[in-house]
């Protein structure tokens, strides 16, 4: 048996009343690439935040290639080649990619010196070696996530990183761009590194990690070969008891049109056309998916539909009535609810606690607010039962969002925008991020929605998820709709084909 190249003893971290690490023993050894796994809220990325210097332990050892080490700080951590790679990236937004990795080694550098040429160089060789490619040149905000992503990764090599932590760095990435990742971390494997990664998604863990630790409610409750294991035993063992992943039983409706939009026509970000004469309807009672690789003009789409966004040219019917300008507040009073893409950045206000994101879209309704004043008690026990009703795991009401886990981030956003019975949802990559409880919860959720009449915009990259629930599926590919396919119909390869651009398929005629 090899020396584990990172271990973790009867590490202990409590926030207030929640121990969100009980007495956790964990090890990893060097060239493999270890899965921790765990629902939301178990305790993984506080795990993982304490070897990388992000949280002090109250209380365990940690020892690095055998030696007991003392981390305090993200720099102790790095001193001992420890590099985490988090969900949220850290990077700065007017640096050029280049910059943002060698940034704090100087204090002040020159784009154009000899210095900065050298420090290019090396990048670009890192980069090259680890098959992790992204303009070094463009300022972040021109990168795409996935791009960004290689850069925090590149960073971390660049500081000499040999204990490589990435917390669920799949959920951000197109199914191409995971692939690529898991290639670029049997590099890392080969290279004798020793790389740790949490994700939701079992099919990944059983295809590309060599061992798995199981967390539960803090408690570190096994550690397993991947090959001696499967993906019902790790479900099982997460959960703590069995799960029946039942596909849904629909009965077929017959809604009125809902929402439809002709020939929809909208500017980008960079000149081109976002949304091309895309045209689509969604019924009463219907559950309408978007498939289609990320940046083919789903977000622009969702951000019309919920008055973010203006548009050129076209037409939009909502509820038979003609929508005129994009108004947030209009789409809101109209039904229109929005599970936005990104949680923290248009979702949820971090900062605050749970009362207040439940409030804030609906805060002056006469359910709320009265005169002018809200109606705190009320509100607060409209939340307390929305906070249960939705198994939303918070220490108190008024904790700030931001430290909730993912996952319970989702419920809780999830509880606002379906609080008020919407009449449309907009539901963008709804269930990222969420483990396999939480993500069925997700799905039962929309079927209800569905049941009771609602419209759903399903606009998701996970085809599984697709065609479990979508009464069409739709395929968006280059701003427009190329593709539709009934629920009875849909053919994952077929879809597959449509969302690379081919659209003459066979049996798929538009
Ligand atoms: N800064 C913090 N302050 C207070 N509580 C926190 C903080 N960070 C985490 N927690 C709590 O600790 C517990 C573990 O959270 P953690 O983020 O480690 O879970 P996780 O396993 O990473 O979940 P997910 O899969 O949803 O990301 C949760 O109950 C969470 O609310
Ligand atoms: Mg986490």
């Amino acid at each position: 048996m090899q020396d584990p190249s990172v271990e973790m003893r009867g590490i202990v971290k409590k926030f207030g009343a929640v121990t969100a690490s009980d007495q956790v023993d964990f090890s990893a050894n060097a060239g493999e690439i270890h899965a921790l796994l765990g629902e939301n809220g178990a305790g993984k990325s506080t795990v993982m935040s304490m070897l990388s210097g992000v949280y002090r332990a109250d209380a365990g050892e940690i020892l690095i290639h055998g030696q007991p080490a003392r981390i305090r700080s993200p720099k102790d951590a790095a001193l001992l080649g420890i590099g985490m790679v988090f969900q949220n990236f850290r990077l700065v937004q007017s640096l050029t990619a280049a910059e943002n990795i060698v940034l704090g080694e100087k204090s002040s550098f020159w784009r154009g010196s000899k210095w900065m040429r050298n420090k290019r160089e090396e990048i670009e060789a890192l980069g090259e070696r680890f098959g992790l490619k992204f303009p070094v040149d463009r300022p972040i905000w021109q990168l795409s996530v996935g791009e960004q992503q290689r850069v925090e990764i590149v960073k971390t090599l660049y500081r000499g990183a040999d204990i490589i932590i990435l917390d669920e760095p799949t959920s951000v990435l197109t199914p191409g761009e995971a692939e690529q990742l898991f290639a670029t971390l049997r590099v890392m494997k080969q290279a004798g590194k020793t790389v740790i990664m949490t994700t939701h998604k079992m099919k990944e863990v059983m295809a590309s990690s060599d061992r798995i630790s199981v967390m539960r409610k803090g408690k570190m409750i096994a550690a397993l070969k991947t090959h001696e294991t499967d993906e019902l035993e790790l479900a099982r063992l997460m959960v703590g008891r069995e799960i029946a992943i039942s596909r849904q039983e629909r009965e077929a409706t017959e809604g009125a049109p809902l929402l439809v939009v002709r020939n929809l026509e909208v500017a980008a970000d960079h000149g081109r056309n976002a949304l091309d004469a895309l045209s689509l309807t969604v019924h009463e009672g219907e559950i309408v998916g978007v498939a289609g690789v990320a940046g083919n003009g789903q977000k622009e789409l969702a951000e019309v539909l919920t008055g973010l966004r203006t548009w050129r040219t076209g037409e939009i019917i909502f509820d038979g009535s003609p929508v005129k300008t994009a108004s947030v507040r209009a789409a809101i009073d109209s039904g229109i609810s929005h599970v936005p893409e990104n949680r923290m950045k248009s979702g949820l206000a971090g900062r605050l606690g749970s009362v207040d994101n439940l409030l804030f879209k609906s805060y002056r309704s006469e359910e709320h607010s009265r005169f002018g004043f809200l109606k705190a008690a009320r509100n607060r026990s409209w939340s307390q039962e929305l906070v249960r009703r939705f198994n939303v795991k918070t220490p108190e009401l008024d904790t700030p969002v931001q430290q909730l886990s993912g996952g319970n981030q989702q419920k809780l956003l999830f509880a606002r925008e379906v609080s008020h019975q919407p009449k449309l949802m907009v539901a963008v990559h709804p269930t990222q991020g969420l483990d396999v409880g939480a993500a069925a919860g997700v799905h039962e959720l929309l079927m209800e929605l569905r049941g009771s009449g609602s419209g759903v915009l399903l606009i998701s990259e996970d085809l599984d998820e697709l065609l479990q629930l979508s009464d069409r599926i739709l395929v968006m590919y280059s701003g427009s709709i190329i593709g539709e396919s009934d629920h009875e119909h849909a053919d994952r390869e077929v879809i597959g084909l449509m969302m690379a651009g081919i659209r003459s398929v066979e049996g798929s005629a538009v």
